[in-house]
């Protein structure tokens, strides 16, 4: 769930702050990107180079390092969530104030993602009335205040006020991503792989999909509580995840009657699939012998099951195509996006090396019905995935 989620985590001059290296080898086990923001005081209590080596990302600590500026606007941009953890009695201060002295107070106020804050001190001064106004204030900002755990505490005493504890704080995040998500509880169909057109008993015309690409798709919708179905030509892949169910299907045909009956249920469908075009008109029933030099096989027309599904598609369904394409690629693309009564088609180009078939990365263009466009770079095909879900979910209906 936190796959591709960005995470700036900021942490404060406490004696919790040793957690924090528990927490961003968590973030970034669950496949998040973190940037790590400290405040001058909390090098006492942790390493820079520690979090730098397990978030992959340099640590910012200063406004300015050497003479490069520490842009803090362009990192609140970034994040798709900020959490403070451990957060000081000082820094809950300056938050709700806007004492803007440190990198993490300017980063905070110039945040435009949900903000959690772990608090963490002793008892006595989480309880002081000043210290509970703040928070307050806090949560007025629109802020999350994750509950303090209760037990031993720095100081020897015993109560209210331990940071929460990493996995805590992972599976309350987990759980906001999940109920702000566009796509739970939403019923998605991917289509993946290639089809098989029999020849004869023996024989098929196929092409090389791996069906990775629709996988990776699959495995993201249902990350975001999409209940997602998975109609699959014959591939060597299985989804991950158990929930996720599959329709194996072999020929076109089969795709075609498998879609048809799907989509009437689907709230979105994306047809990644590479259908094919050209079927046998007529299969063999006994193995073809090698008898005459050459073989003619007459080959008829598929149906374009995404034709058909733009055809029927209602006003709240999102319709999503791919096009593989070796030239003109952005014409052929906005043509098929147009006669197909598509929301958007993904291009897959077969000229940038590293993307396409078969590849576990790929590099891919979004176009849309207004001809603006984005092309996501080269990635793992699970990251690519997920990018375009987060690019794509403002075109659901309603949303
Ligand atoms: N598609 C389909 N049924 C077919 C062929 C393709 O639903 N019989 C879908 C694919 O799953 C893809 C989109 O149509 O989402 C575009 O497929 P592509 O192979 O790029 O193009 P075609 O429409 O088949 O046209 P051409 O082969 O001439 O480029």
């Amino acid at each position: 769930m936190l796959k591709g989620k960005k995470i700036i985590l900021g942490i404060t001059g406490s004696i919790a702050a040793f957690k924090a290296i528990l927490l961003v080898r968590l973030l970034t086990k669950q496949g998040a990107e973190v940037r790590v923001v400290m405040t001058p005081s909390s090098r006492d209590f942790v390493s820079p180079l520690v979090l730098s080596t397990f978030s992959n990302n340099p640590v910012w600590i200063n406004f300015h390092d050497n003479d490069n500026w520490n842009n803090h606007v362009e990192l609140g941009l970034w994040g798709d969530a900020l959490v403070i953890a451990p957060t000081t009695c000082s820094t809950l201060s300056k938050m709700a104030n806007g004492q803007c002295d440190n990198l993490l107070i300017a980063t905070y106020l110039s945040a435009r993602c949900p903000v959690f804050i772990a608090p963490a001190m002793d008892e006595d001064m989480f309880k002081h009335p000043s210290t509970q106004a703040n928070l307050e204030k806090l949560k007025s900002f629109g802020n999350s205040i994750l509950t303090v755990g209760t037990g031993e505490l720095a100081s020897g005493l015993y109560g209210e006020g331990r940071m929460a504890e990493p996995e805590e704080i992972i599976e309350h995040l987990t759980g906001f991503f999940l109920s702000s998500s566009t796509w739970k509880g939403k019923t998605v169909i991917v289509t993946a792989g290639p089809t098989q057109e029999a020849i004869d008993p023996v024989r098929f015309i196929s092409n090389h999909s791996s069906g990775k690409m629709g996988v990776a798709l699959a495995e993201a919708f249902y990350l975001q509580g999409a209940d997602v179905k998975l109609i699959a030509g014959p591939i060597d892949i299985t989804p991950k995840y158990a929930g996720i169910q599959t329709i194996p299907v072999v020929s076109a045909k089969e795709m075609e009657l498998a879609c048809l009956k799907e989509f009437p249920t689907a709230d979105a469908m994306v047809m990644a699939a590479a259908v094919a075009d050209f079927t046998p008109k007529k299969v063999m029933e006994q193995k073809i012998k090698k008898k005459d030099e050459v073989l003619n096989i007459e080959l008829e027309k598929t149906t374009d099951i995404l034709y058909q599904l733009g055809k029927i598609k209602s006003a709240n369904q999102l319709l999503v195509g791919f096009a593989l394409e070796t030239e003109n690629e952005e014409s052929n693309a906005l043509k098929k996006l147009k006669e197909k009564n598509l929301d958007c088609i993904i291009l897959n180009s077969l000229q940038v090396p590293g993307a396409g078939f078969g590849s576990s990365t790929n590099e891919v263009t979004i176009y849309f019905k207004d001809e603006k466009s984005e092309t996501i770079s080269l990635n793992s095909k699970e990251v690519i995935a997920s990018e375009i879900l987060r690019r794509i979910e403002r075109l659901m209906p309603g949303s």
